[in-house]
């Protein structure tokens, strides 16, 4: 006897496992911590809140804030204590869930975890978006298609016209095609335009990566008033904790912090790829994120090397067509040097 649905005899927790290293570019964070100056404003804020109280339902004072920076109707802001909660609540919501493989592998471990039917359809050479074999699995009954743009892991950004094409075809078939832009601070792109006259096109986003506030745990979804009223529903009541709702709001009020750290991201990226372009032995794939995507010819072998010396990445070589590879968090210009010098010695 099990007290537990028989599905979730095939769940495994997400895979991560910490390890403590003296440079940690493992986790596609900021390496810069959220500015000084908005910490002690955040500080000064929570002394004078009541934590006796508790906060709003769904953040809405923090939501309003949000859709005015997004210019996105109020009604389809949704946050959520991390855009993996949100992931979560649509797998929950979806009569069945596609990506690609290889993909952010919560996609999978939500759908999994919820017992929604997944499949995957493999990316083309090259890392390629695969634009007909994703639309011909849109012929079948509607379901949650998620599709990370820069794509995770491997850092690529799929071409406008190709993802266009696709929201047509979830308008045209009753998809919803989920963008996750986590990453697309780091690359330009913006799917909104896809998104606002599109109810079959929802886009999510994150505080943890530009915003330097991976530690606070902030998503949020831009989407149809619809697709956000069922999120809404899934999601526990209350969840955006008041502290949350005063970081979130400092960071808004002041903005301005994220497009200098993005534009030393993008310069520190630009020399990593760089450093990599001439090593002997290491193939690194172009990137429009904030990490790189590297071929080894061992992926253990590589990532054992430079944890020796104090550096920590991800290994990616349990994903489908990406043996041998490891992928780096493009840190600040000193983590970066001593990634190249150990990179350089590295099997
Ligand atoms: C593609 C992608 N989507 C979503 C997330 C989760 O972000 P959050 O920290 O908002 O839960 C990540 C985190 O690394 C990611 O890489």
């Amino acid at each position: 006897m099990d007290p537990f649905k028989p599905h979730l005899a095939e769940v495994a927790d997400y895979p991560y496992a910490k390890v403590d290293a003296a440079i940690k570019l493992d986790q596609n964070e900021s390496p810069e911590d959220f500015p000084a100056e908005l910490k002690a404003r955040v500080l000064t804020r929570l002394a004078a809140l009541h934590w006796n109280r508790y906060p709003e339902l769904h953040a809405d004072d923090v939501r309003a804030d949000l859709a005015r920076h997004e210019g996105w109707p109020e009604a389809g802001v949704v946050l959520s204590p991390g855009s993996n909660l949100l992931i979560m609540a649509l797998s929950q919501a979806a009569t069945s869930v596609l990506d690609t493989s290889p993909a952010f592998p919560y996609y999978k471990g939500s759908a999994v975890a919820a017992g929604t039917p997944y499949r995957a359809v493999p990316l083309a050479p090259g890392f390629g978006l695969p634009l007909a074999a994703l639309r011909s699995a849109m012929d079948g009954p509607p379901g949650v298609l998620f599709l990370p743009n820069p794509h995770a892991p491997t850092g690529a950004l799929f071409a406008a016209g190709d993802l266009a094409r696709l929201a047509e075809k979830a308008r045209a078939t009753g998809w919803l095609l989920v963008i996750d832009e986590a990453y697309h601070a780091f690359a330009g792109t913006d799917a909104r335009p896809l998104a606002r006259d599109n109810p079959s096109v929802a886009i999510l986003r994150t505080f943890s990566k530009s915003w330097c506030l991976g530690g606070i745990r902030t998503g949020y979804l831009l989407a149809a008033p619809r697709v956000a009223a069922v999120v809404k529903a899934l999601l526990p009541p209350f969840c955006i904790p008041a502290h949350t709702g005063v970081v979130i709001r400092a960071a808004l009020e002041a903005p301005g912090y994220v497009a200098p750290l993005v534009e030393r991201i993008r310069g520190e990226r630009k020399r990593l790829l760089a450093g990599l372009a001439d090593h002997p032995r290491w193939t690194a794939y172009p990137s429009v994120a904030n990490f790189i995507l590297v071929r080894t010819p061992d992926a253990k072998a590589a990532y054992d090397a430079l944890l020796a010396r104090g550096l920590l990445v991800r290994r990616q070589d349990h994903y489908a067509g990406l043996t041998g590879c490891i992928r780096v968090s493009v840190g600040t210009r000193a983590e970066n040097d001593a990634f190249l010098a150990a990179a350089a010695e590295a099997p």
